[in-house]
């Protein structure tokens, strides 16, 4: 198999799984979440997001979880932002690396936006710009990359025209996010083909929930296909609060077992991460959806 012999997990437990959660989690524990998953040398850590409060109140404390991480220097510290009152949010707690997502799916950028696709990017590009010009590190998701909850399947090529105006207003790296885990490895590798004859493969990432249980093969369909960035959450944690239906994305430990039995290097280890994933799950009262973290118990 050709593969890549080193991988970046972004770790996005902390924004795209806590902000899916009923149960408020404090700052404290968030940060010590972290903390633990930065101790376990993983490089990217999604802290959380500056969006509103009426929509996400999970992450309303965002700020406050930054100022307690934000010694860990060593690590990509990226929050999501929609606009830009969250942008002065974050330029005010001098975040050094954020996130900006829109969708392949024009129902789904509404449900999450409140807007179209085109004006979700309109705003983008004035954030985009602003990020740039104070030298933050952008990274851009787009959503419903394989499918969306209200509209089904989506084209490729409808994935590909937001990713490119992504780039074309500075994001660093495309995650192409599969919100609701529906697609399959040859979608995935078909998806990125689209993309690879416009842009480098390092330019993107995959975030794959694993709804349909699809996420690992997914994972290696992108690698065999050249993608070196995955995105992966501790414990499983995740969803979007407006994609119904959608589990959690991908566990980290579960990603880390499958790349080290790949030889590929990662940088993280597998056991602290397990006892992250497992700090956090205790604190919510539930089981580890991590396949991996369950047999090693
Ligand atoms: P809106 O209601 O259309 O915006 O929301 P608005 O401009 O009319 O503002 C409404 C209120 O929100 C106002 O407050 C604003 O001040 C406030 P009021 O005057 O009523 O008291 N507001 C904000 N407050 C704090 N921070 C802000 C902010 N902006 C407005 N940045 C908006 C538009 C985009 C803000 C809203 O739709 C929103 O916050 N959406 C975010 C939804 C979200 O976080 N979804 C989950 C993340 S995406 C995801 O999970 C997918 C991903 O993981 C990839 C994948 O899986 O595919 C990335
Ligand atoms: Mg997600």
């Amino acid at each position: 198999m050709n593969l890549p012999k080193n991988v970046k997990i972004v770790e996005v437990g902390p924004r795209d799984g806590l902000q899916n959660e009923s149960k408020a989690v404090p700052v404290d524990v968030k940060a010590a979440f972290i903390d633990q998953l930065a101790s376990a040398g993983l490089q990217s850590i999604e802290v959380g997001s500056f969006v509103s409060p009426k929509w996400v109140p999970q992450m309303a404390d965002s700020d406050k979880v930054y100022e307690k991480v934000k010694h860990l220097t060593q690590v990509d510290l990226p929050l999501l932002v929609p606009n830009m009152k969250g942008f002065e949010t974050a330029l005010e707690n001098d975040v050094r690396s954020i996130s900006v997502f829109a969708a392949a799916s024009e129902s789904f950028s509404q449900r999450n936006t409140n807007v179209s696709i085109d004006e979700s990017l309109q705003r983008l590009s004035d954030v985009c710009a602003a990020a740039l010009n104070k030298n933050m590190r952008i990274r851009g998701y787009v959503s419903c990359v394989l499918g969306c909850p209200y509209e089904g399947e989506i084209a490729p090529e409808k994935v590909l025209s937001v990713s490119k105006r992504l780039i074309d207003m500075g994001c660093a790296e495309i995650s192409l996010g599969d919100t609701i885990g529906v697609g399959t490895p040859g979608q995935v590798q078909n998806l990125i083909q689209v993309h690879t004859a416009h842009m480098p493969v390092e330019k993107l990432a995959v975030h794959f929930h694993d709804t349909y249980g699809q996420a690992l093969a997914n994972i290696l369909s992108a690698l065999q296909n050249g993608v070196n960035v995955i995105d992966s959450s501790a414990s499983g944690l995740g969803g979007c609060p407006y994609a119904k239906g959608a589990s959690g994305n991908v566990a980290t430990e579960d990603v880390l077992y499958m790349l080290h039995g790949l030889g590929i290097s990662t940088g993280a280890d597998l056991d602290k991460t397990i006892a992250a994933g497992q700090m956090i799950s205790d604190y919510l009262g539930r089981l580890s959806a991590s396949k991996v973290a369950q047999a090693k118990q």
